[in-house]
């Protein structure tokens, strides 16, 4: 029996869309922020006498569509690693699933190592953020520590994750605007499917590989103005392909766009701030530590902003028990 932990993380450049959606081979590259204090954690135990996967999920027993999901996943693990039986499964978040939070790249990371670990396997990083990158996109960044590249790859074995610098490496923080906790009605699994129905995702494809160099060269330089330029550019593509997609993809809520509106007017009086939004309305306004209390208490006071969350960059996923 083993448990890990995973940290939730934020795309800085984001990845939508896939090159392969059985190997989940992105269509680009992608680069983000562990997100510290948001995590998964989840206790995995085989049992060769199971007869089936079971899942507790947040204290309940769950079936359908998420037992379906990290059953599917197990059995991605049973066929590649050679594990025979069935899997026990308890895992708990510390923050609410499906609105923005990436609840699945901390899921998927904290299952893979734990299911991994439980096994008696030892894995290099490489070869778990490829197999954390079966279950879910995003969680292959899930697994390193700090500020982490996912490359796009042309096979299972190139499409991996790692790290490019540590948390401490630049101060930046995450102060989420949660405008909703509701679990979103389209998953980013069905979303990554119907990314190519946009015109523009051509556009947004071609484009990543130069923007993500512009916005790691930001990152490493301690860069903001660049940095801001460049994420909320990257988000502004990402979900212009979701509202052109068919059907269209709208995830913004008019609390959203009054937090984005707010968040480019204090850059403009001199605070670095800038935001990012993944598939859901809630708001990362991502800043520097020097100005996240003022950007935490302005959010604070909007109407139709009901919590903030605030996270510094995180650590790699640990085996905690
Ligand atoms: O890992 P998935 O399939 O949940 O996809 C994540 C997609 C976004 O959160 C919208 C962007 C990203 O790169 O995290």
């Amino acid at each position: 029996m083993s448990t890990a932990r995973a940290n939730s993380n934020i795309a800085f450049i984001k990845y939508w869309g896939n090159a392969d959606d059985h190997l989940r081979l992105p269509a680009n590259p992608s680069l983000s922020m562990n997100l510290d204090g948001l995590h998964t954690e989840t206790t995995v135990s085989w049992d060769e006498d199971a007869k089936a996967d079971e899942l507790t999920l947040n204290g309940e027993r769950a079936e359908g569509r998420a037992l379906k999901r990290v059953s599917e996943h197990l059995d991605a693990l049973r066929a590649r690693l050679n594990i025979r039986g069935y899997a026990r499964v308890v895992s708990t978040n510390n923050f609410p699933m499906g609105a923005g939070i990436a609840s699945s790249a901390s899921a998927f990371a904290a299952l893979t190592v734990a299911a991994v670990h439980a096994a008696g396997l030892s894995l290099s990083e490489r070869e778990l953020t490829t197999l954390a990158r079966l279950g879910s996109g995003s969680a292959a960044r899930s697994i390193p520590t700090g500020f982490v590249e996912w490359h796009v790859g042309r096979s299972h074995e190139e499409s991996f994750a790692e790290s490019i610098a540590p948390p401490d490496y630049w101060d930046l923080v995450d102060v989420i605007a949660i405008v909703s906790g509701a679990h979103k009605a389209v998953t980013s699994q069905e979303g990554h499917q119907t990314a190519n129905t946009s015109e523009l995702q051509g556009v947004r494809v071609t484009g990543a590989e130069q923007r993500l160099a512009v916005c790691k060269a930001a990152l490493l330089a301690r860069d903001f103005e660049q940095f801001a330029e460049v994420v909320e550019r990257d988000s502004n593509l990402m979900h212009a392909v979701m509202m052109t997609s068919r059907p269209p993809l709208f995830y913004w809520l008019p609390a959203t766009l009054a937090v984005m509106d707010q968040v480019r007017r204090w850059r403009d009086e001199g605070l670095r701030v800038c935001y990012t939004l993944d598939a859901g309305p809630n708001v990362h306004c991502i800043c520097v530590r020097s100005d996240a209390e003022r950007v935490s208490k302005g959010l604070q006071s909007m109407s139709g902003v009901s919590d903030v969350r605030v996270s510094a960059a995180g650590g790699p996923t640990r085996i905690v028990a």
